[in-house]
């Protein structure tokens, strides 16, 4: 399968733009590729007794930050709901009764599609590892039904290596590849930055393949070089 799932330590630790990093320097070596998020959650805390399933739209918006900045990183002429299958207001709609608007066979099927038109595909997850995507799905059991190589980004701050040894050792437990993982500089004033990488490198049994500086607006930056290790991923495409 020509695809990688992007898990992370935590939310905000730079998966979009892990994502990004990756799209990028897949395109610098010739492999067409687009990334696809399957549940994009937005930034509102959610009031439990007030959010009800008001219409039936998969789409609160089109306007998901993660959303659009994976349109902008590919070459390739998506739409949004080709790269993204639900989109919410609230932060955790896997928690209120808007779940039962996310059907896995529709997120299945939009994956499909994707992989019909184009050589390789960029999966973002939403959160850590073991979020749920539905009552009966988490991010680590679909991307296990789809025998996913995963890639994890590691958003380097303290509490880090408990957060990245943790996940991928439940990465390993699932059975699937932990193909690489991303070190990516969230907090410039971090002391022990380069220990830290140093530490995760000798402990995570799989290639760290690139390492982001602190960079302005990342999303909108050419990330491509950053991912020093992009041969790992190549070499899985067919
Ligand atoms: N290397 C970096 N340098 C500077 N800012 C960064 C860097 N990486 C990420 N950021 C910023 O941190 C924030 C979180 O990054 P990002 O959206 O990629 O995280 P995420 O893990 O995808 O979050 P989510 O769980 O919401 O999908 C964004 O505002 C982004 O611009
Ligand atoms: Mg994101």
């Amino acid at each position: 399968m020509n695809c990688f799932f992007i898990t992370g330590t935590d939310t905000n630790v730079g998966k979009t733009i892990a994502c990004r990093a990756i799209i990028q320097s897949l395109q610098q070596a010739e492999v067409q590729v687009v990334g696809y998020k399957p549940v994009a959650c937005g930034v509102e805390d959610p009031v439990y007794s007030d959010v009800k399933i008001e219409n039936e739209s998969d789409y609160s918006s089109e306007n998901n930050p993660d959303v659009l900045t994976l349109i902008s990183s590919t070459k390739e002429n998506v739409t949004y709901q080709d790269v993204n299958s639900y989109s919410f207001s609230n932060t955790m709609p896997m928690l209120t009764t808007e779940v039962q608007r996310i059907d896995i066979d529709k997120i299945n099927h939009d994956l499909a599609c994707l992989f019909k038109k184009y050589r390789s595909v960029v999966v973002e997850g939403s959160y850590g590892w073991l979020t749920p995507i539905n009552q009966e799905y988490t991010f680590a059991s679909w991307a296990e039904s789809h025998r996913m190589p995963v890639i994890l980004v590691v958003g380097i701050k303290q509490g880090c290596i408990n957060h990245a040894l943790l996940t991928a050792q439940a990465i390993r437990q699932s059975g699937l590849q932990l193909q690489g993982w991303i070190a990516n500089r969230i907090n410039p004033g971090l002391s022990h930055y380069s220990e830290i990488i140093r530490f995760l490198s000798d402990k995570i049994d799989a290639p760290l393949i690139g390492k982001i500086p602190y960079i302005h607006k990342p999303e909108e930056q050419e990330l491509g070089q950053y991912i020093t290790g992009i041969e790992h991923l190549v070499r899985m495409i067919e």
